[in-house]
């Protein structure tokens, strides 16, 4: 696409399905972030939701094929709609579309838009098990795939409308709103395509007993928006996670390892690093751990009141030393002081542990801090390359660094 705006026009195709219900909150959500959100139902989307709910939530008309003749602006109104989209979201999408954007047939408002459209389109299917799993839906949804522009987002397993447990839940908005806020960043770019990434995130605990640890407020956000860039940009993402569970999405569409401690997280991020293409390791890994660790609760008349710690071996630097010279390796320096300070600590972390790049971003302010959305940072390379970016989302400061990288 040619556009040098930044993107803001989504228009959402709703097909027949229940999940349709969910796609209010998507428009909801978007119309108030400030995007702009058009809408066309297909004929069956309009027996579950009207119209004008979505004409009322996005604040802008929504298109059904009675609309299909009329023209705008003097012009077909689906040429219209396709160029004047910069991304197209199709949710929930029905066997029936995925069948007939298969093959291209185009025989309402919504498949003639697809037609006539060259942006990026994410799509979201949702049925009932049994027809999912048909041969034929199969084979249609691995054929869709493989279209240029045409980006995933797959069903989850769960309770469906018809009672049945099992897979053909469409992919929660809160998902398809990550994707969409990714997508009208890197403008749809599948730059890592066929690259493994590999990410570490949250804070190991260090125990001294089942109950007692040494740890660090570290929630696991920043690196679980990057695993979610990297895999918006078409990567296949390991994630090797110590942080907040709750803040993990049962449909991430990534190989998640829970870890607690740093030997658990070096032994995982050892086995992960073999076959990755980049690491990064934005995990706020323990540097010390007690010598004593007992697997049974201490009475509190055991506990020492000096503890005897010992150094935890560096994760990333262990790793850095057995780098391929392909192999990409990125640390993250989570700093307090003045923002020269925490540059300065940062270059020596980058050449003493042996990275091809590291992330300093300050921990002593409310918008950068632990478990917060939002975040700043200073990306630096080992060539001397620096990039500030500015506040933003964690998981758009996650993109601008795969850009910088
Ligand atoms: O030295 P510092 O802990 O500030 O360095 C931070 C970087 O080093 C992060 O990328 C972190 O994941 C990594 N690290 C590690 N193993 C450790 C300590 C830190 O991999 N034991």
């Amino acid at each position: 696409m040619s556009v040098n705006r930044p993107l803001n026009r989504v228009l959402i195709g709703i097909s027949g399905g229940i999940a349709a219900y969910k796609v209010c909150e998507v428009v909801s959500t978007l119309a108030k972030q400030g995007i702009e959100v058009r809408v066309i139902l297909t004929k069956s989307a309009a027996e579950f939701v009207t119209p004008l709910t979505f004409a009322t939530l996005s604040r802008q008309p929504a298109y059904t094929d009675a609309d299909f003749w009329q023209p705008s602006n003097g012009r077909p109104l689906h040429i219209e709609l396709a160029e004047w989209a910069d991304l197209i979201v199709l949710a929930p999408v029905s066997a029936n579309t995925l069948a007939k954007i298969a093959y291209g047939i185009a025989d309402n408002l919504l498949t003639n838009t697809l037609l006539a459209a060259n942006c990026p389109v994410l799509f979201a299917p949702a049925m009932n098990t049994t027809m999912w799993l048909q041969p034929s839906v199969q084979e249609n949804w691995r054929k869709v795939q493989t279209f240029a522009n045409y980006k995933a987002i797959a069903p989850t397993d769960g309770i469906l409308a018809c009672d049945a447990v099992g897979v053909g839940r469409m992919a929660e908005p809160e998902i398809i709103l990550e994707y969409i806020a990714s997508f009208l960043f890197t403008k749809g770019d599948q730059d890592l395509k066929g690259k493994q990434i590999l990410v570490n995130a949250g804070g190991t605990r260090e125990y001294i007993d089942p109950v007692r640890f040494i740890g660090n407020p570290a929630t696991g956000k920043q690196g679980i928006a990057i695993a979610k860039a990297a895999l918006h940009r078409g990567a296949s993402v390991t994630l090797i996670f110590a942080g907040d569970s709750s803040l993990l999405n049962a449909d991430m569409q990534m190989r998640t390892i829970c870890v607690r401690t740093a030997k658990e997280m070096h032994a995982a991020m050892n086995l992960g690093f073999a076959t990755a293409d980049i690491a990064i390791a934005a995990a706020a890994v323990g540097d010390v751990r007690s010598q004593l660790r007992s697997n049974s609760k201490l009475p509190k008349a055991e506990l020492p009141l000096k503890l005897e710690l010992e150094y935890i071996p560096d994760i990333v630097a262990d790793l850095a030393s057995r780098k391929r010279p392909e192999q990409i390796l990125v640390g993250f320096a989570a700093q307090t002081g003045t923002e020269s300070e925490a540059i300065a600590a940062a270059q020596d972390k980058l050449h003493r542990k042996g990275l091809d790049a590291i992330t300093v971003n300050l921990v002593n302010s409310e918008q950068t801090g632990f478990g917060t959305d939002t975040n700043q940072a200073t990306f630096i390379k080992a060539n001397g390359d620096m990039l500030s970016t500015p506040l933003c989302s964690k998981l758009e400061l996650a993109h601008r660094l795969f850009d910088f990288l």
